[in-house]
């Protein structure tokens, strides 16, 4: 669905980017100096581009320095509906002049958007509760997960990443500072990646049911048997824009009822219209137990929450549910704006649209460019896999930090991940304008492939 005329986020493609100063800026060498006395531990994404960022209105941002970027990161998957929307940004103040907590008492504003979620969620998840972090929202859907199933032990994937308290940790990749100690009862299993599978078919095509067959023997051999849930990203965020194959969750769901384990969907990254539907396992027709959502669902507001079906939601009274600012009007308010508005501007499928031709652009991109080793994504959630040679498959870093930094300087602002470069545009933008980013991108592989001697 086409972006009417006078949407509030258009902009003319030709005034993006601008650059009018070298990047980092003097003004943002200033704050990084007075903040980082202070503030130590910025992540990559910063790191390697330190620029400070000074506004943001839809799909641009704006430096301290005066360079205006196309954005590509919303910021770290939040703006999911372009900076400080309007109809957002009016609701959270409106809200701020009205009542800013009141603890888990209901209010209008709160029992409205739980009502307007029951309603966009097309499965039974009709028990939720409200959080201030996305890990906050998964260690509660842990909770339920025991408390709904009397078990202990959780199975999540390699290269996962579900939030830095101390469960959550426990669901992802270790380092050596969250290790080694991940806590008892807490696996990890290989996940299907169509790029670059573990387990294959006799004509190298990713075979399903031998992930599955290991589960089972994994199951057996390495836990107690008190598997409560699995717990899985729809599609593997800060591993680099990673999508199962299409049969992978509906198996799963019938591996998991066969063995009565729960299926919590980590989609605290994937949701609120990010892949063009409000929930990511929509794609692939499977309903989980448990879900979490925050990221986009406040756009910018920190607003998060755990959903669970009918079934189970009688858990959520035993878990201590509660917290400080869970549910607080200002968040609901942001959220429950967030929603009318991807209803009454048709987002949902301006993501489907807008990621589809991203996706033809990538993808002519890959074949224009031997470094280019995989293009892949659903909606507004793309990844660019950078490899050292096509045949082997060898992830290029270099690469992959260059190609991130040279875009960064020529106007772009996206997200980083090892080789892996990734894309999450404000879904309100408009084709021109992700036309221009993605050539900013090709121009980038192009330099550092002349550079790197390809
Ligand atoms: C899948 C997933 N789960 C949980 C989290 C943690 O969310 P937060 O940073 O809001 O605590 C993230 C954050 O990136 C995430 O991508």
């Amino acid at each position: 669905m086409a972006l009417s005329a006078d949407y509030w986020a258009k902009i003319d493609p030709d005034s993006v980017p601008e650059i009018v100063s070298p990047i980092p800026g003097p003004t943002s060498e200033e704050l990084n100096r007075r903040g980082g006395a202070h503030m130590i531990g910025y992540s990559s994404q910063v790191r390697l581009c330190p620029v400070a960022f000074e506004s943001g209105h839809g799909v641009t941002l704006t430096d301290v320095d005066g360079n205006r970027y196309i954005d590509f990161s919303s910021g770290i998957y939040v703006t999911t509906l372009g900076h400080c929307h309007p109809k957002v940004s009016e609701a959270v103040a409106d809200a701020a002049r009205t009542l800013m907590n009141a603890h888990d008492f209901n209010t209008p504003v709160k029992v409205e958007l739980l009502e307007k979620l029951a309603e966009v969620q097309p499965w039974d998840l009709t028990g939720m509760q409200l959080y201030d972090s996305g890990t906050t929202a998964v260690e509660a859907g842990l909770r339920v997960c025991r408390a709904a199933t009397g078990k202990t032990e959780f199975i999540s994937c390699f290269m996962d990443f579900h939030g830095k308290t101390g469960h959550a940790v426990s669901l992802g990749r270790m380092d050596p500072v969250s290790g080694p100690g991940r806590t008892q009862g807490f696996y990890l299993v290989p996940r299907p990646d169509p790029y670059r599978p573990t387990f294959t078919g006799p004509n190298g095509e990713i075979d399903t049911d031998a992930y599955l067959d290991f589960y089972a023997e994994f199951i057996d051999n390495a836990t107690t048997g008190q598997v409560a849930a699995f717990v899985l990203e729809p599609i593997q965020g800060w591993a680099g824009s990673i999508l199962p194959p299409d049969d992978f969750f509906p198996r799963l769901r019938e591996f998991c009822d066969e063995r009565e384990i729960l299926l919590m969907a980590d989609e605290v990254l994937t949701s609120m219209a990010r892949t063009g539907k409000y929930f990511c396992m929509e794609h692939w027709d499977t309903a989980p137990d448990v879900v979490t959502i925050g990221k986009g669902f406040g756009n910018g507001f920190p607003v998060t929450a755990m959903l669970v079906s009918e079934r189970y939601k009688e858990s959520i009274e035993r878990i201590s549910a509660s917290t400080s600012y869970g549910g607080n009007p200002m968040a609901c308010a942001a959220a429950l704006a967030s929603i009318e508005a991807i209803e009454e501007e048709g987002l949902l499928d301006h993501a489907l649209e807008l990621g589809e031709f991203m996706l033809q652009e990538m993808r002519a991109i890959r074949d224009r460019h031997q470094i280019v080793g995989d293009v892949r994504g659903v909606g507004c959630l793309l990844g660019i896999e950078l490899v050292k040679d096509r045949e082997t498959r060898e992830p290029f870093e270099e690469a992959g930090r260059m190609v991130y930094r040279r875009a960064f300087e020529k106007g772009l602002a996206w997200v980083p991940a090892w080789h892996i470069l990734r894309m999450s545009p404000p879904i309100v933008m408009q084709q021109e304008v992700a036309a221009k980013g993605l050539a900013i991108i090709e121009e980038a592989i192009d330099e550092v492939e002349r550079e790197l001697g390809y």
